[in-house]
Protein backbone atom coordinates (compact mmCIF):
# COMPACT_ATOMS: atom_id res chain seq x y z
CA UNK A 1 0.00 0.00 0.00
CA UNK A 2 1.20 3.48 -0.70
CA UNK A 3 0.30 7.14 -0.53
CA UNK A 4 -0.36 7.88 -4.37
CA UNK A 5 -3.46 8.73 -4.63
CA UNK A 6 -5.68 10.39 -7.34
CA UNK A 7 -7.95 13.38 -5.78
CA UNK A 8 -10.10 15.38 -7.90
CA UNK A 9 -8.34 13.55 -10.91
CA UNK A 10 -5.07 14.41 -10.03
CA UNK A 11 -2.08 12.31 -8.43
CA UNK A 12 -1.03 13.12 -5.06
CA UNK A 13 1.51 12.28 -2.83
CA UNK A 14 -0.08 11.94 0.31
CA UNK A 15 -1.35 15.25 0.56
CA UNK A 16 0.52 17.62 -1.86
CA UNK A 17 -0.41 17.55 -5.88
CA UNK A 18 2.11 16.63 -7.89
CA UNK A 19 1.61 19.54 -9.88
CA UNK A 20 2.45 21.91 -7.30
CA UNK A 21 5.56 19.70 -6.87
CA UNK A 22 6.88 20.44 -10.31
CA UNK A 23 5.82 23.41 -10.23
CA UNK A 24 7.91 24.90 -7.13
CA UNK A 25 10.70 22.41 -8.12
CA UNK A 26 10.72 21.49 -11.36
CA UNK A 27 11.39 18.63 -13.23
CA UNK A 28 12.39 15.31 -13.52
CA UNK A 29 12.43 15.15 -9.79
CA UNK A 30 11.76 12.16 -7.65
CA UNK A 31 9.21 12.34 -5.24
CA UNK A 32 9.07 9.88 -1.83
CA UNK A 33 6.03 9.49 0.29
CA UNK A 34 8.00 9.52 4.00
CA UNK A 35 4.31 8.03 5.19
CA UNK A 36 4.41 5.19 2.90
CA UNK A 37 8.13 4.24 3.92
CA UNK A 38 7.00 4.97 7.34
CA UNK A 39 4.31 2.25 7.07
CA UNK A 40 6.30 -0.06 5.06
CA UNK A 41 9.01 -0.03 7.55
CA UNK A 42 6.52 -0.62 10.52
CA UNK A 43 4.65 -3.67 8.48
CA UNK A 44 8.01 -5.29 8.13
CA UNK A 45 9.02 -5.04 11.40
CA UNK A 46 5.73 -6.42 12.77
CA UNK A 47 5.61 -9.12 10.55
CA UNK A 48 8.63 -10.46 12.28
CA UNK A 49 7.48 -9.72 15.90
CA UNK A 50 8.24 -12.14 17.79
CA UNK A 51 11.57 -12.86 15.95
CA UNK A 52 14.63 -11.61 18.10
CA UNK A 53 15.46 -9.02 14.62
CA UNK A 54 17.48 -6.25 13.10
CA UNK A 55 16.34 -4.47 10.26
CA UNK A 56 19.26 -3.17 8.39
CA UNK A 57 18.08 -1.08 4.83
CA UNK A 58 20.34 -1.81 2.30
CA UNK A 59 21.36 1.93 1.85
CA UNK A 60 21.98 0.70 -1.97
CA UNK A 61 18.69 1.04 -2.82
CA UNK A 62 18.11 4.50 -1.51
CA UNK A 63 21.31 6.63 -0.01
CA UNK A 64 18.87 9.97 -0.04
CA UNK A 65 19.66 11.97 3.91
CA UNK A 66 16.39 12.31 4.14
CA UNK A 67 15.17 9.01 3.65
CA UNK A 68 17.71 7.42 5.86
CA UNK A 69 16.68 10.19 8.67
CA UNK A 70 13.55 8.86 8.80
CA UNK A 71 14.73 5.00 8.92
CA UNK A 72 16.81 5.80 11.36
CA UNK A 73 14.23 7.39 13.38
CA UNK A 74 12.17 4.57 13.06
CA UNK A 75 14.99 2.29 14.39
CA UNK A 76 16.27 1.16 11.89
CA UNK A 77 19.67 -0.18 11.47
CA UNK A 78 21.80 -0.26 7.66
CA UNK A 79 23.47 -2.28 5.17
CA UNK A 80 26.11 -0.32 3.55
CA UNK A 81 28.62 -1.44 0.93
CA UNK A 82 30.91 1.44 0.94
CA UNK A 83 32.69 4.02 3.12
CA UNK A 84 30.53 6.74 1.25
CA UNK A 85 27.09 4.81 2.25
CA UNK A 86 28.57 4.93 5.65
CA UNK A 87 29.20 8.66 6.07
CA UNK A 88 25.50 8.62 4.70
CA UNK A 89 24.14 6.63 7.44
CA UNK A 90 26.05 8.85 10.33
CA UNK A 91 25.28 11.96 8.66
CA UNK A 92 21.64 11.20 9.02
CA UNK A 93 21.99 10.37 12.25
CA UNK A 94 21.73 6.28 11.86
CA UNK A 95 23.43 3.78 14.98
CA UNK A 96 26.52 2.33 13.62
CA UNK A 97 26.02 -0.39 15.98
CA UNK A 98 23.64 -1.23 13.72
CA UNK A 99 25.45 -0.95 10.71
CA UNK A 100 26.30 -4.26 8.96
CA UNK A 101 29.15 -4.13 5.25
CA UNK A 102 28.67 -5.88 2.80
CA UNK A 103 30.50 -5.81 -0.56
CA UNK A 104 33.08 -7.99 -2.23
CA UNK A 105 36.31 -5.46 -2.30
CA UNK A 106 35.96 -3.69 0.96
CA UNK A 107 39.07 -0.82 0.49
CA UNK A 108 41.73 -1.01 3.22
CA UNK A 109 40.62 2.86 4.21
CA UNK A 110 36.45 1.85 4.08
CA UNK A 111 37.50 -1.09 7.24
CA UNK A 112 39.26 1.55 9.04
CA UNK A 113 36.68 4.30 8.36
CA UNK A 114 34.05 1.00 9.88
CA UNK A 115 36.33 0.14 12.79
CA UNK A 116 36.61 3.46 13.98
CA UNK A 117 32.65 4.12 14.06
CA UNK A 118 32.39 0.48 15.52
CA UNK A 119 29.99 -1.47 12.91
CA UNK A 120 27.80 -4.33 14.07
CA UNK A 121 29.66 -6.69 11.52
CA UNK A 122 31.52 -6.79 8.69
CA UNK A 123 30.08 -9.31 6.19
CA UNK A 124 33.05 -10.82 4.81
CA UNK A 125 33.11 -12.23 1.38
CA UNK A 126 36.53 -14.09 0.81
CA UNK A 127 39.90 -15.46 2.56
CA UNK A 128 41.55 -12.84 1.20
CA UNK A 129 39.42 -10.28 2.65
CA UNK A 130 39.15 -12.18 6.12
CA UNK A 131 43.13 -11.83 6.01
CA UNK A 132 42.81 -8.46 4.81
CA UNK A 133 40.16 -7.53 8.20
CA UNK A 134 42.55 -9.27 10.51
CA UNK A 135 45.31 -7.35 9.71
CA UNK A 136 43.76 -3.92 9.73
CA UNK A 137 41.94 -4.56 12.85
CA UNK A 138 44.99 -5.92 14.69
CA UNK A 139 47.23 -2.95 13.60
CA UNK A 140 44.55 -0.13 15.06
CA UNK A 141 44.17 -2.17 18.40
CA UNK A 142 40.56 -3.33 17.52
CA UNK A 143 38.46 -6.68 17.39
CA UNK A 144 36.25 -6.84 13.95
CA UNK A 145 32.91 -8.19 14.59
CA UNK A 146 32.81 -10.90 11.24
CA UNK A 147 30.43 -12.71 9.39
CA UNK A 148 31.17 -15.05 6.49
CA UNK A 149 28.45 -14.54 3.37
CA UNK A 150 27.83 -18.28 2.36
CA UNK A 151 26.76 -19.31 -0.84
CA UNK A 152 23.96 -21.38 0.04
CA UNK A 153 23.84 -21.89 -3.85
CA UNK A 154 19.91 -21.70 -4.52
CA UNK A 155 18.29 -20.65 -7.71
CA UNK A 156 16.62 -17.19 -7.00
CA UNK A 157 14.58 -17.25 -9.72
CA UNK A 158 15.22 -13.87 -10.71
CA UNK A 159 16.74 -11.77 -13.60
CA UNK A 160 20.10 -13.07 -13.95
CA UNK A 161 22.30 -9.38 -12.90
CA UNK A 162 20.31 -9.78 -9.66
CA UNK A 163 20.19 -13.49 -8.55
CA UNK A 164 23.34 -13.77 -6.27
CA UNK A 165 23.08 -17.13 -4.34
CA UNK A 166 24.64 -19.28 -7.08
CA UNK A 167 28.07 -20.96 -6.90
CA UNK A 168 28.67 -19.50 -9.85
CA UNK A 169 28.71 -15.48 -9.01
CA UNK A 170 31.17 -13.43 -7.53
CA UNK A 171 29.86 -12.97 -4.35
CA UNK A 172 30.50 -15.31 -1.04
CA UNK A 173 32.29 -17.44 -0.21
CA UNK A 174 30.70 -21.63 -1.35
CA UNK A 175 29.15 -22.77 2.08
CA UNK A 176 30.85 -26.27 1.26
CA UNK A 177 34.35 -24.21 1.88
CA UNK A 178 32.56 -22.02 4.69
CA UNK A 179 33.77 -24.56 7.67
CA UNK A 180 37.57 -24.25 6.81
CA UNK A 181 37.21 -20.69 6.49
CA UNK A 182 35.27 -19.92 9.95
CA UNK A 183 38.43 -22.26 11.09
CA UNK A 184 40.64 -20.37 10.07
CA UNK A 185 39.03 -17.16 11.01
CA UNK A 186 38.65 -18.54 14.65
CA UNK A 187 42.49 -18.36 14.79
CA UNK A 188 42.75 -15.07 13.83
CA UNK A 189 42.96 -12.43 16.78
CA UNK A 190 41.77 -9.47 14.99
CA UNK A 191 38.56 -11.01 14.49
CA UNK A 192 35.57 -12.18 16.10
CA UNK A 193 32.95 -14.68 14.77
CA UNK A 194 29.65 -13.29 15.22
CA UNK A 195 27.15 -14.45 12.56
CA UNK A 196 26.61 -16.24 9.03
CA UNK A 197 25.27 -14.08 6.40
CA UNK A 198 23.86 -15.00 2.95
CA UNK A 199 22.06 -13.07 0.03
CA UNK A 200 20.24 -14.96 -2.54
CA UNK A 201 18.73 -12.38 -4.99
CA UNK A 202 16.94 -9.11 -5.36
CA UNK A 203 13.08 -8.71 -6.66
CA UNK A 204 12.55 -12.58 -5.23
CA UNK A 205 8.52 -13.31 -5.48
CA UNK A 206 9.08 -16.80 -4.62
CA UNK A 207 9.36 -18.22 -0.95
CA UNK A 208 10.77 -21.33 -1.69
CA UNK A 209 14.16 -19.81 -2.15
CA UNK A 210 14.90 -18.07 1.22
CA UNK A 211 13.67 -21.25 3.07
CA UNK A 212 15.94 -23.42 1.07
CA UNK A 213 18.78 -20.89 1.80
CA UNK A 214 18.23 -20.31 5.73
CA UNK A 215 17.91 -24.37 6.10
CA UNK A 216 21.22 -25.28 4.55
CA UNK A 217 22.75 -21.93 6.45
CA UNK A 218 21.15 -23.21 9.86
CA UNK A 219 22.60 -26.70 8.85
CA UNK A 220 26.15 -24.55 8.35
CA UNK A 221 25.33 -23.22 12.21
CA UNK A 222 24.84 -26.82 13.20
CA UNK A 223 28.04 -28.04 11.97
CA UNK A 224 29.80 -24.95 13.12
CA UNK A 225 28.72 -25.53 17.02
CA UNK A 226 30.37 -28.99 16.69
CA UNK A 227 33.87 -26.85 16.75
CA UNK A 228 32.62 -24.98 19.32
CA UNK A 229 32.28 -21.88 16.59
CA UNK A 230 29.47 -20.07 18.04
CA UNK A 231 26.94 -17.75 16.35
CA UNK A 232 24.68 -15.47 17.56
CA UNK A 233 23.15 -14.04 14.48
CA UNK A 234 21.93 -14.83 10.71
CA UNK A 235 22.00 -12.82 8.34
CA UNK A 236 19.70 -13.29 5.79
CA UNK A 237 20.15 -10.55 3.42
CA UNK A 238 17.73 -8.37 1.34
CA UNK A 239 15.88 -9.75 -1.81
CA UNK A 240 11.73 -9.72 -1.25
CA UNK A 241 10.33 -8.41 -4.51
CA UNK A 242 7.57 -5.64 -5.01
CA UNK A 243 4.54 -5.57 -7.63
CA UNK A 244 6.12 -3.18 -10.34
CA UNK A 245 3.15 -5.01 -13.27
CA UNK A 246 1.85 -7.79 -12.32
CA UNK A 247 3.41 -9.93 -9.88
CA UNK A 248 2.43 -11.07 -6.96
CA UNK A 249 5.05 -10.92 -4.29
CA UNK A 250 4.63 -12.27 -0.55
CA UNK A 251 3.75 -10.41 1.53
CA UNK A 252 6.22 -9.24 4.67
CA UNK A 253 4.25 -11.47 6.84
CA UNK A 254 4.37 -14.44 4.44
CA UNK A 255 7.93 -13.70 4.33
CA UNK A 256 7.98 -14.21 7.71
CA UNK A 257 6.11 -17.10 8.19
CA UNK A 258 8.43 -18.77 5.89
CA UNK A 259 10.87 -19.07 8.15
CA UNK A 260 9.71 -18.28 11.67
CA UNK A 261 9.76 -22.84 12.45
CA UNK A 262 13.10 -22.97 11.18
CA UNK A 263 14.63 -19.97 13.64
CA UNK A 264 11.78 -20.76 16.47
CA UNK A 265 13.88 -22.71 18.94
CA UNK A 266 17.03 -21.40 18.35
CA UNK A 267 18.93 -18.99 20.39
CA UNK A 268 19.55 -16.54 16.82
CA UNK A 269 19.20 -12.85 16.18
CA UNK A 270 18.08 -12.90 12.45
CA UNK A 271 19.80 -9.40 10.70
CA UNK A 272 16.98 -8.64 7.20
CA UNK A 273 18.63 -6.44 4.68
CA UNK A 274 15.56 -5.37 2.54
CA UNK A 275 15.81 -2.30 0.59
CA UNK A 276 13.03 -2.61 -2.35
CA UNK A 277 10.36 -3.80 -0.29
CA UNK A 278 10.60 -0.70 2.07
CA UNK A 279 11.36 1.80 -0.30
CA UNK A 280 10.47 0.94 -4.06
CA UNK A 281 6.79 1.82 -4.05
CA UNK A 282 7.27 4.84 -1.80
CA UNK A 283 8.60 7.46 -5.02
CA UNK A 284 7.70 8.34 -8.44
CA UNK A 285 10.26 10.25 -10.99
CA UNK A 286 8.34 12.84 -11.97
CA UNK A 287 8.49 14.12 -15.63
CA UNK A 288 7.29 16.39 -17.97
CA UNK A 289 6.40 15.63 -21.61
CA UNK A 290 8.59 17.81 -23.51
CA UNK A 291 7.06 16.94 -27.09
CA UNK A 292 5.40 14.44 -29.09
CA UNK A 293 6.41 12.58 -32.25
CA UNK A 294 3.79 10.79 -33.41
CA UNK A 295 4.58 8.25 -36.45
CA UNK A 296 2.92 8.86 -39.75
CA UNK A 297 0.68 6.57 -39.46
CA UNK A 298 -1.46 4.36 -36.88
CA UNK A 299 0.97 1.73 -37.00
CA UNK A 300 4.48 3.07 -36.69
CA UNK A 301 5.88 3.96 -33.50
CA UNK A 302 4.45 6.94 -32.12
CA UNK A 303 7.29 8.96 -29.85
CA UNK A 304 6.65 11.10 -26.30
CA UNK A 305 9.71 12.56 -25.81
CA UNK A 306 9.89 13.40 -21.93
CA UNK A 307 12.77 15.52 -19.52
CA UNK A 308 13.76 12.59 -17.84
CA UNK A 309 16.09 10.13 -19.18
CA UNK A 310 17.85 6.26 -18.56
CA UNK A 311 20.51 8.32 -16.77
CA UNK A 312 17.88 9.48 -14.27
CA UNK A 313 15.99 6.30 -14.31
CA UNK A 314 18.29 3.43 -15.49
CA UNK A 315 16.63 -0.18 -14.80
CA UNK A 316 14.60 0.27 -17.96
CA UNK A 317 17.73 0.30 -19.74
CA UNK A 318 19.59 -1.76 -18.10
CA UNK A 319 17.22 -4.76 -16.98
CA UNK A 320 14.26 -4.49 -19.36
CA UNK A 321 12.40 -3.31 -16.44
CA UNK A 322 8.86 -2.61 -16.56
CA UNK A 323 7.51 0.62 -14.58
CA UNK A 324 4.01 1.82 -14.60
CA UNK A 325 4.08 4.99 -16.48
CA UNK A 326 0.58 7.46 -15.42
CA UNK A 327 -0.99 10.81 -16.31
CA UNK A 328 -0.89 12.72 -13.37
CA UNK A 329 -3.64 14.48 -14.75
CA UNK A 330 -5.47 12.15 -16.96
CA UNK A 331 -6.75 14.08 -19.81
CA UNK A 332 -10.50 13.36 -21.58
CA UNK A 333 -10.44 15.65 -24.52
CA UNK A 334 -7.30 13.56 -26.24
CA UNK A 335 -7.47 9.70 -28.04
CA UNK A 336 -5.00 7.49 -26.22
CA UNK A 337 -2.47 5.15 -28.20
CA UNK A 338 0.27 3.70 -27.64
CA UNK A 339 3.75 5.79 -26.66
CA UNK A 340 7.29 5.15 -26.60
CA UNK A 341 8.33 7.35 -23.55
CA UNK A 342 11.64 8.06 -24.45
CA UNK A 343 14.09 10.37 -23.14
CA UNK A 344 16.44 12.69 -24.49
CA UNK A 345 20.10 10.53 -24.37
CA UNK A 346 21.15 9.74 -27.82
CA UNK A 347 21.25 5.99 -26.97
CA UNK A 348 17.84 3.64 -28.50
CA UNK A 349 17.98 1.78 -25.17
CA UNK A 350 16.84 5.84 -23.19
CA UNK A 351 13.37 4.75 -23.26
CA UNK A 352 11.18 4.50 -19.71
CA UNK A 353 8.51 2.33 -21.62
CA UNK A 354 7.03 1.08 -24.48
CA UNK A 355 3.88 1.41 -26.53
CA UNK A 356 1.78 2.65 -23.07
CA UNK A 357 -1.76 3.22 -23.43
CA UNK A 358 -1.90 6.92 -23.01
CA UNK A 359 -3.61 10.05 -23.86
CA UNK A 360 -1.13 12.69 -23.92
CA UNK A 361 0.01 16.56 -25.32
CA UNK A 362 2.99 18.23 -24.71
CA UNK A 363 3.68 19.77 -21.20
CA UNK A 364 1.79 17.06 -19.59
CA UNK A 365 3.38 15.61 -16.31
CA UNK A 366 3.55 12.16 -16.16
CA UNK A 367 4.70 10.00 -13.16
CA UNK A 368 6.73 7.23 -13.70
CA UNK A 369 5.93 4.35 -10.57
CA UNK A 370 7.83 2.41 -8.33
CA UNK A 371 10.86 4.31 -9.02
CA UNK A 372 11.87 4.73 -5.09
CA UNK A 373 14.73 2.27 -5.15
CA UNK A 374 17.76 2.11 -7.22
CA UNK A 375 16.05 5.26 -8.92
CA UNK A 376 18.39 8.35 -7.98
CA UNK A 377 21.07 5.92 -6.63
CA UNK A 378 21.79 4.65 -10.06
CA UNK A 379 21.37 8.01 -11.69
CA UNK A 380 24.50 9.57 -13.74
CA UNK A 381 25.09 12.51 -15.27
CA UNK A 382 25.34 11.08 -19.01
CA UNK A 383 24.62 13.55 -21.81
CA UNK A 384 25.65 16.48 -18.99
CA UNK A 385 22.59 16.44 -17.29
CA UNK A 386 22.51 17.27 -13.98
CA UNK A 387 21.14 14.53 -11.19
CA UNK A 388 17.53 15.80 -10.58
CA UNK A 389 15.84 17.18 -7.11
CA UNK A 390 14.73 14.60 -4.63
CA UNK A 391 11.64 15.89 -2.63
CA UNK A 392 9.91 14.35 0.02
CA UNK A 393 6.66 14.67 1.10
CA UNK A 394 5.25 14.40 4.58
CA UNK A 395 1.54 14.64 4.76
CA UNK A 396 1.02 18.47 3.25
CA UNK A 397 4.58 19.55 3.25
CA UNK A 398 7.19 18.64 -0.08
CA UNK A 399 10.49 18.91 1.41
CA UNK A 400 13.82 19.32 -0.90
CA UNK A 401 15.70 16.15 0.44
CA UNK A 402 18.10 17.11 -2.81
CA UNK A 403 18.42 19.81 -4.39
CA UNK A 404 18.71 19.62 -8.30
CA UNK A 405 22.03 19.52 -9.04
CA UNK A 406 24.07 22.38 -11.57
CA UNK A 407 25.91 22.39 -14.43
CA UNK A 408 28.52 24.18 -12.42
CA UNK A 409 28.18 20.63 -10.18
CA UNK A 410 28.75 18.55 -12.73
CA UNK A 411 32.30 20.59 -14.17
CA UNK A 412 33.39 20.79 -10.25
CA UNK A 413 36.86 19.41 -10.08
CA UNK A 414 37.85 19.76 -13.63
CA UNK A 415 40.06 21.96 -15.73
CA UNK A 416 41.33 22.10 -19.53
CA UNK A 417 45.45 22.26 -19.48
CA UNK A 418 46.96 25.35 -19.26
CA UNK A 419 48.38 26.95 -22.07
CA UNK A 420 52.08 27.03 -22.59
N1 LIG B 1 21.88 -7.08 0.79
C1 LIG B 1 22.80 -7.26 -0.16
C2 LIG B 1 24.09 -7.88 0.20
C3 LIG B 1 22.54 -6.87 -1.48
O1 LIG B 1 23.45 -7.06 -2.41
C4 LIG B 1 21.30 -6.27 -1.81
C5 LIG B 1 21.01 -5.83 -3.16
C6 LIG B 1 20.37 -6.08 -0.76
C7 LIG B 1 20.69 -6.52 0.53
C8 LIG B 1 19.04 -5.44 -0.98
O2 LIG B 1 18.24 -6.16 -1.85
P1 LIG B 1 16.70 -5.78 -2.06
O3 LIG B 1 15.99 -6.05 -0.77
O4 LIG B 1 16.63 -4.36 -2.45
O5 LIG B 1 16.26 -6.67 -3.16
N2 LIG B 1 19.82 -2.47 -9.15
C9 LIG B 1 18.98 -3.65 -9.13
C10 LIG B 1 19.00 -4.34 -7.82
C11 LIG B 1 20.38 -4.72 -7.35
C12 LIG B 1 20.38 -5.35 -6.00
C13 LIG B 1 21.74 -5.50 -5.46
N3 LIG B 1 21.83 -5.99 -4.13
C14 LIG B 1 17.58 -3.25 -9.55
O6 LIG B 1 17.36 -2.07 -9.84
O7 LIG B 1 16.69 -4.10 -9.64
Amino acid sequence: MDYFEYRDGVLCAEGVALPEIAERFGTPCYVYSAATIARHYRVFDEALAGIDHEICFAVKANGNIGVLGLLADLGSGFDIVSVGELERVITAGGDPAKIVFSGVGKRVDEIERALEVGIACFNVESEAELERLDAIAQRVGKTAPVSLRVNPDVDAQTHPYIATGLKENKFGVDIARAEALYARAAEMPGLMIRGVDCHIGSQLTQLAPFRDAVKRVLALIDRLAERDIVIDHLDVGGGLGIRYRDETPPSPAAYAENIRDLVADRDLKLVFEPGRVLVGNAGVLLTRVELLKPGQSEDDKHFAVVDAAMNDLLRPALYDGWHEIVAVAPRGDTQARAWEIVGPICETGDFLGHGRELALAANDLLAVRSAGAYGFTMASSYNARPRVAEIMVDGDIPHEVRARETVADLMRGEKRLPFV
